[in-house]
């Protein structure tokens, strides 16, 4: 305990209070949400937690959920541990935040990708405009600027193709129509001003682009279906006519590109060779002679992905919202995801659905602005239906296997993905301690808890007491992981704790920082407290064959009572010295109103929330890159 003036002492809890860091690390009118989760290892991290409904749990795919919440896509401030990739497990149990990687910003498109052959985590951060690609120890692995918010930024789509060698990035183009389109809308008055949307294909080497589309060339403002208002006030709006809204780019077995058009409610095949308009699929489609599409509608449509070609057909699937947000008539009961067979080659061409997945909450449900289908290596189907996160999985032919939902109606994500996944983390475990008084047992407790952000290969947890330099290691017990944060109760009183993490065949695959356990009050100096002091005075002076060891001697039954004599006078000494030091601590606020009857997880991880944690020295770890890790 190093030496501070009482002066110094007496003014540390005031400062502390005052602390305009603390003060805003503190406030966010939803750190309370009962639908978040929150941790004594990782104050920064408050993932939303999920309501699930597992109807068929045989026939749930193996793999985890990956989701980006978000409140606000045009986000007015970071979120306080809720925004950003998340990564869960099958029960809707958090594995892995990266809110301290986006600094709690919106994250879009959170998914594993191939990037040139390796399996990556990538998502786009919509603040920044660029593309991160995270490695499975959770390292920063590269930042691709695709963009800049409010210029050429579009947040919809980072999707790698053709083995990782290149990826389709959507872009923004904010610019005057040509006097030929605004005649084509009858606006005469003036510039109109429109959303000309485009995408680009990179090459994920370079990020150079290969090939480069715009709208503005090819798509007519006449053909948008977004029409809230006249189209003076839509051509003078002043973020510009979001008139076609793409939201989503693929390529097919030709090379040429299906383009998702939102608010045109249509689907544009465009030519690889000159970017022309090979045909339009439009969602209200009336059988023109160019078609014959018979019952097939879509409106508002998302996430139009190229599934393949079966020697006479195109297979695509796509989200059908069927509804907006805007004024336009719903074209279904509910949002479903369709699977569509074309036939481009004759005259007229064929588009029919092959499937449909309903939306599981059924009728008058939609997914009014995003969303995805993901098809499953299984063949199973993993829908993305947005709003509140709702997600679901439909065996290939259709039925309902798990349906879940954010508890948090406040937040929602972009698109859901199920992956396989192995989490390795190159960051250490992080444990925190404290000990508690049982007044009812007369002993004192240490309370562990320990987690490991991102690590999925996690069985237990060994538990040792240890000294400020980490060695000896003496091994209390090991106890089974228990979810994304373990607590560990050990009846007892240990000055320093050590937890290493077990994996699923026995090894021992990571040790926590030396935890220092925030001691206990004055009226918890049990035997447990003195013999523990007792013990480190031993190891750090007399007895120098301690050092370096991690072997625990148990003492010899005949030195029995000469030690307890030992006990008992350094026990005295210590409790006096422990008196002095607890009664300083209180002083200095730190164990105000610390008295526990016996543990209460919950209240506990408040107190240690509050107090504990916001004073504890983690280590700071930092990427190569600068950039502040999740750990
Ligand atoms: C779970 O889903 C099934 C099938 O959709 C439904 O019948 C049931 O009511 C749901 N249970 C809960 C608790 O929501
Ligand atoms: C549109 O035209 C107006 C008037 O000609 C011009 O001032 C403005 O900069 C143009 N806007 C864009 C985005 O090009
Ligand atoms: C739509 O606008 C284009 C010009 O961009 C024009 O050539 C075309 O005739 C218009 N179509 C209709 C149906 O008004
Ligand atoms: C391709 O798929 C379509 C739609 O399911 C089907 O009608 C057609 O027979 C298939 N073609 C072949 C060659 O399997
Ligand atoms: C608590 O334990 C200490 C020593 O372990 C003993 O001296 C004391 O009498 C006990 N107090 C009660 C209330 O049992």
């Amino acid at each position: 305990m190093q030496h501070r003036s009482w002066l110094k002492s007496s003014l540390a809890l005031p400062l502390f209070l005052l602390s305009p860091l603390q003060a805003a690390a503190d406030i966010h009118k939803y750190d309370k949400d009962s639908g978040l989760f929150s941790y004594v290892t990782h104050p920064e991290i408050k993932a939303p937690r999920w309501k699930v409904n597992i109807t068929e749990p045989d026939l749930v795919t193996p793999g985890y959920w990956f989701v980006a919440p978000f409140e606000r896509i045009d986000q007015p401030e970071p979120g306080n541990g809720w925004i950003g990739p998340h990564i869960y497990d099958g029960n809707g149990e958090l594995v892995w935040s990266g809110v301290s990687m986006t600094e709690n910003w919106d994250t879009i498109d959170f998914k594993m990708s191939n990037v040139r052959g390796k399996d990556m985590m990538t998502f786009l951060v919509q603040r920044t405009g660029n593309g991160l690609i995270v490695d499975n120890s959770f390292q920063l692995r590269e930042t691709v600027d695709v963009g800049t918010l409010g210029v050429d930024f579009n947040s919809h789509e980072f999707n790698f193709i053709e083995d990782g060698t290149k990826a389709i990035v959507l872009s923004e183009g904010r610019r005057n129509a040509t006097k030929e389109q605004a005649l084509g809308v009858k606006y005469e008055e003036g510039e109109c001003v429109a959303m000309f949307d485009g995408f680009k294909v990179l090459d994920t080497k370079t990020w150079k682009p290969l090939f480069e589309w715009s709208s503005f060339d090819h798509v007519a403002l006449n053909e948008s279906t977004f029409l809230d208002g006249p189209i003076k006030d839509l051509c003078t709006s002043p973020w510009a006519w979001d008139f076609i809204h793409l939201n989503s780019v693929d390529r097919d077995h030709n090379g040429d590109f299906y383009v998702s058009g939102r608010h045109t409610d249509t689907i544009y095949k465009v030519s690889k060779d000159d970017g022309h308009i090979m045909w339009r699929l439009h969602g209200h489609q009336k059988d023109d002679g160019e078609w014959d599409a018979k019952g097939l509608s879509f409106s508002r449509q998302h996430n139009v992905r190229f599934r393949g070609f079966n020697g006479t057909h195109e297979i695509i699937s796509i989200l059908d919202n069927a509804h907006g947000q805007d004024k336009q008539h719903a074209t279904h009961d509910f949002s479903r995801g369709l699977t569509i067979a074309l036939k481009t080659d004759v005259e007229p061409k064929t588009a029919g659905i092959v499937q449909a997945i309903d939306h599981p909450l059924g009728h008058g449900n939609y997914a009014p602005r995003r969303g995805n289908y993901q098809l499953l290596p299984n063949g199973h189907v993993f829908m993305g239906w947005s709003e509140q996160a709702t997600q679901s999985e439909h065996t290939e032919d259709g039925k309902l296997v798990m349906q879940a939902t954010l508890a948090t109606e406040w937040l929602g994500t972009y698109r859901s993905y199920k992956f396989p996944f192995v989490g390795q983390p190159a960051h250490p475990p992080r444990a925190a301690s404290a000990a508690y008084m049982s007044e009812y047992r007369n002993t004192t407790s240490t309370v562990v808890h320990v987690s490991w952000n991102g690590a999925t290969e996690i069985a237990s947890w060994n538990l040792y007491k240890t000294t400020e330099s980490g060695s000896p290691m003496i091994k209390i017990f090991s106890k089974e992981k228990t979810g994304f944060e373990t607590a560990m109760v050990w009846e007892g009183f240990a000055a320093y704790v050590i937890v290493e993490a077990v994996d699923k065949s026995g090894n021992v695959v990571g040790r926590s920082n030396i935890a220092k356990t925030l001691e206990p009050p004055e009226d918890a100096m049990s035997a447990a407290v003195a013999e523990e002091l007792f013990w480190l005075q031993e190891i750090s002076g007399e007895n120098d064959g301690w050092r370096g060891k991690d072997v625990y001697v148990p003492i010899p039954a005949e030195r029995s009572f000469s030690v307890s004599l030992l006990i008992f006078f350094f026990g005295v000494v210590c409790s006096v010295a422990a008196f002095i030091v607890v009664w300083r601590l209180r002083a200095k606020g730190y164990l105000r109103g610390v008295k526990t009857q016996r543990y209460q997880a919950l209240a506990d991880e408040e107190k240690l929330g509050d107090e504990e944690v916001a004073e504890r020295p983690y280590p700071q770890r930092h990427s190569s890159r600068g950039f502040r890790d999740s750990s």
